[in-house]
């Protein structure tokens, strides 16, 4: 029944997209029963199923389709060091709280993005001295961590702090002001300020076994080691449809964060099509298989909690000039949708 109704949905929204049929108005995409959404197979495969979102979009068809597919809702960018504290000392979450609250409102869990990265922090905390930094620091995890203290099921603790080749730790203004240990210290300040929040470090290009996903298994093994609170990893999952890690090597890498006791994330999920040589249906069943083999993975591995896409139409997305997600700039699903579906059920 679920392949039935979304395939006469792409049906229809084929004939809408190429003009076909007459001239009058394609009757509106019915939207999917509840027993054919992402959020009832994700379920009854005990597994979460997500989408970044802004704030101010969330009215009308995107309001619609985010409260019918989902169980798991990031905020796209309102709820990074940059928005929270747009000036020292002071504290902004009129739009982090609209964001929980509508999660909340809609049975949906939150996963907090993200207390510390080099991509959303504050111009005014680069002329801090080493000591002030610190304060600063403290004070940001601290007060955003109490503010949302039991709403969140997880926090983005520390996000992207391993560079690209994987050799070495990222050179970012934290880890200048308050050395390597800034990662260890976010860990604690956040336990400390919401102990019921699962406390997770994410990045890029460590979703195969390559190396920065070496590096990146050797960082969080060592913070376990010492005793650092950390609850998971999230995956980004930033790929191409024309270069992708195989799923055999996506699920290795799964497995070994899983043999030391963490929760894996596959936590901004977007495949990108520009590269697919060939027909319009190619690139998108190019699309679909990507979606269907990682989320695929997911589902075999018992410690993979989480699936977050990064948007789920193309309407917003910030990879511009690209086609990435589930949904069209016209919400109506896409091949990519169908594969997520018959992934989580099993097809
Ligand atoms: O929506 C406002 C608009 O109202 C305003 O006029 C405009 C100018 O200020 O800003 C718009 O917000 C922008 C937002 O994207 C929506 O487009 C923000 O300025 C901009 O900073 C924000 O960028 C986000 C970026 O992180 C930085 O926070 C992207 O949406 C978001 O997709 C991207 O996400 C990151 C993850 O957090 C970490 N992993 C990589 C990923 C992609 O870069």
């Amino acid at each position: 029944m679920a392949r039935l109704t979304v395939l006469t949905l792409m049906a229809v929204t084929a004939i809408a997209a190429c003009g076909g049929g007459n001239s009058s108005p394609v009757a509106p995409t019915p939207p999917p029963s509840s027993a054919d959404t992402l959020k009832a197979a994700a379920t009854a495969v005990n597994k979460l199923v997500g989408t970044a979102v802004q704030s101010r979009l969330l009215n009308g068809q995107y309001d619609a389709v985010v409260a019918r597919e989902f169980t798991y809702i990031t905020a796209e960018y309102e709820m990074k060091w940059n928005v929270h504290e747009p000036s020292a000392g002071f504290f902004d979450f009129a739009a982090g709280d609209a964001i929980v609250g509508y999660a909340l409102s809609h049975g949906q869990r939150v996963k907090g993005h993200t207390f510390i990265w080099h991509g959303a922090t504050p111009s005014w905390v680069n002329g801090l001295s080493p000591a002030d930094f610190r304060v600063a620091f403290e004070r940001h995890i601290r007060t955003v961590a109490d503010h949302y203290r039991g709403r969140i099921h997880a926090w983005d603790v520390v996000n992207e702090a391993v560079a690209d080749d994987g050799l070495s730790l990222r050179d970012t203004v934290f880890r200048q002001k308050l050395g390597d240990s800034y990662i260890a210290d976010a860990f604690r300040i956040a336990r400390a300020a919401d102990p019921g929040a699962r406390l997770f470090y994410n990045d890029y290009g460590g979703e195969g076994l390559t190396q920065k996903a070496n590096r990146i298994y050797d960082l969080v093994r060592e913070l376990l080691a010492a005793g650092v609170p950390i609850d998971g990893v999230g995956l980004q999952m930033h790929i191409s449809a024309t270069n992708r890690p195989p799923s055999t090597s996506i699920a290795s890498n799964l497995r070994r964060f899983a043999d030391l006791g963490l929760t894996v994330h596959v936590s901004e999920m977007d495949v990108r099509v520009n590269g697919v040589a060939g027909s319009t249906q190619m690139r998108l069943d190019a699309q679909r298989l990507a979606y269907y083999d990682v989320v695929r993975v997911c589902v075999l591995e018992p410690r993979c909690e989480a699936l977050t896409f990064w948007g789920f139409t193309d309407a917003h997305t910030w990879i511009s000039g690209d086609t990435p997600l589930l949904f069209d700039a016209q919400y109506a699903p896409k091949p990519a949708y169908t594969g997520v579906l018959d992934a989580l059920r099993g097809r």
